[in-house]
């Protein structure tokens, strides 16, 4: 007769690579030779990591990578503690890592992992990583500045008008000269043509803007804008910090979304692969969700649907289970969840609806083994190559074989001075934008040819002085060349992020 722990581990047998997890656990005995496997194949059906902290969540998404890596499959993973950098530095092999190494049937040796640092802005250790406002798009930023459903649709309004006017809004001076013309004298024609837009709606944007820049997120929205290409290098593991950043952690998350929607925008349709084009993992989910505006959470439900297909997993990881919503959490395939806790009401419930969104097991009692698990253990289930739940298993995991830990913040900025990356995103470019643009409007361009000398130099308070300047042929010609420039057109896409067309 087989045993529980054989037959669990029945479930988990793959024809093609896996992630090695680590092994069975059932009545408090470790079975060695009953293998929970992660099939690289189903890595795009997503997954959720949650656990208490402390209970080994950064652990299980390192062991994750240092694998995918190693099989040349690119991660991203949100580095919010700074623990992660450990991946560029083999580890330690000691009493307990050896210990662990038996338990879970691993030939553990030490191994180091081609890491490239990124920091969110310019204030970090890592390369800086920087978007545009334009192609972050209103919805995105909406989420980052805190606006109600109202605000974001006049903010919708605003980006549609820059768009239309060919007004390319690349960091946040641009987007702050476009509502201050919209709220201006000169302006008021082009706000009663938005329609919907009310002066003191705009001020409210205007306002949180301000408070954004002065958090540091001006340093944020620019230009170069990370090309997607550059984390998709084979077996790179790019580890994303927040930095300077630290305080706003929406600026953060909403990040992660724009570069999921950059994603699905740049990559073709893959159809069933046998390892993903990409694992992208959200550390602090529940910052994604928190607050989120109606339009927000239903793209994010789009995008993981919809990102499968590109070759994409998605990972979030997260304390509680009921962080994320269900219409999120209900496409998440994989579940990783270590131990959590029931001491307050509200954690009794958690652990009711955790126990509820896994398949029936005859070997556990859920809600009992879902509390007493071990650190670095967890409840697992997956789906088999063949798309089906894997039996439920309690799985001691594996441990990482790079370092547990960071490398110190000196290190990771010497190993991001020396990547190649370095070279291409260290400075940020400041090229002409909506910001010159209507600065432009007020002055004609000293490069431009100069009005001609029979229009008299307009007085300030000139009724239609800018009317004046707008329609001289030469401030014309120049505001037409300028706009089919950067290309009148933008599309948007998920999340009405945006693609110029070039
Ligand atoms: N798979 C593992 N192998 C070996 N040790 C582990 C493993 N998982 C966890 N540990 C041990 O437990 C400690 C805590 O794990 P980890 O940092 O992953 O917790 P966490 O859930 O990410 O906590 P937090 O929510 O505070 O970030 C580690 O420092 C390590 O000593
Ligand atoms: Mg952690």
């Amino acid at each position: 007769m087989t045993s529980p722990a054989q037959e669990i581990a029945a479930g988990y047998v793959t024809e093609g690579q896996a992630v090695q997890l680590g092994t069975v656990v059932v009545d408090g005995q470790v079975d060695t030779s009953a293998v929970i496997r992660l099939p690289m194949a189903t890595l795009n059906r997503h997954g959720l990591i949650a656990g208490a902290t402390g209970t080994g969540k950064t652990k299980t998404l390192q062991l994750i990578a240092e694998q995918c890596s190693a099989a040349g499959v690119p991660v991203l993973l949100a580095d919010i503690k700074g623990d992660l950098s450990g991946l560029a530095r083999a580890g330690e092999s000691t009493e307990k890592v050896a210990a662990r190494a038996r338990d879970t049937g691993d030939d553990w040796q030490p191994a180091a992992f081609p890491v490239q640092s990124l920091s969110l802005g310019t204030g970090g250790p890592g390369v800086p990583v920087r978007a545009t406002i334009t192609s972050f798009g209103p919805i995105l930023l909406s989420k980052v500045l805190g606006l109600n459903d109202t605000q974001e649709s006049t903010l919708g309004l605003i980006f549609h008008w820059a768009d239309s006017r060919g007004l390319a809004l690349l960091d946040t001076k641009d987007l702050r000269a476009v509502i201050g013309h919209l709220t201006s004298e000169e302006g008021k024609a082009d706000l009663k043509q938005l329609g919907g837009v009310s002066a003191s709606t705009a001020g409210v944007i205007l306002r949180s803007l301000s408070n954004l820049e002065a958090q540091g997120g001006d340093e944020f929205f620019g230009e170069p804008e990370l090309a997607v290409a550059d984390l998709l290098r084979t077996g790179q593991v790019s580890l994303l910090e927040v930095g300077e950043l630290r305080n706003k952690p929406a600026l953060f998350s909403t990040f992660l979304m724009w570069l999921l929607a950059e994603l699905f925008q740049e990559l073709p349709e893959a159809g069933d692969l046998d390892a993903p084009k990409l694992v992208f993992v959200l550390d602090e989910a529940h910052l994604l969700f928190s607050d989120a505006s109606k339009a927000f959470l239903e793209q994010i439900e789009q995008t993981v649907k919809l990102i499968r297909s590109k070759g994409v997993g998605v990972f979030f990881c997260t304390q509680l289970p009921t962080d994320i919503p269900n219409a999120v959490l209900s496409q998440l395939g994989a579940r990783i969840q270590h131990a959590l806790r029931a001491f307050t009401p509200d954690d009794q419930k958690a652990l009711t609806q955790t126990v509820k969104t896994y398949p029936t097991t005859e070997h556990y009692e859920l809600d009992k083994a879902l509390t007493s698990l071990g650190t670095g253990e967890a409840i697992v289930t997956v789906l088999s190559e063949r798309g089906a739940p894997t039996p439920v298993a309690w799985t001691r995991l594996r441990a990482p074989r790079s370092l547990m830990g960071t490398i110190g913040v000196d290190a990771i900025r010497e190993a991001a001075n020396a990547s190649d990356l370095h070279g291409k995103y260290a400075e940020t470019i400041d090229r002409e934008s909506a910001y010159e643009k209507l600065a432009a409007k007020m002055a004609p361009p000293s490069d431009a040819p100069a009005p001609p000398p029979q229009e008299p130099p307009h007085e300030k308070d000139e009724p239609g002085a800018l009317e004046k300047v707008l329609s001289s042929a030469p401030v014309k010609s120049f505001l037409r060349s300028a706009a089919s420039a950067i290309g009148r057109e933008i599309t948007r896409g998920l999340f009405g992020t945006a693609k110029r067309r070039r």
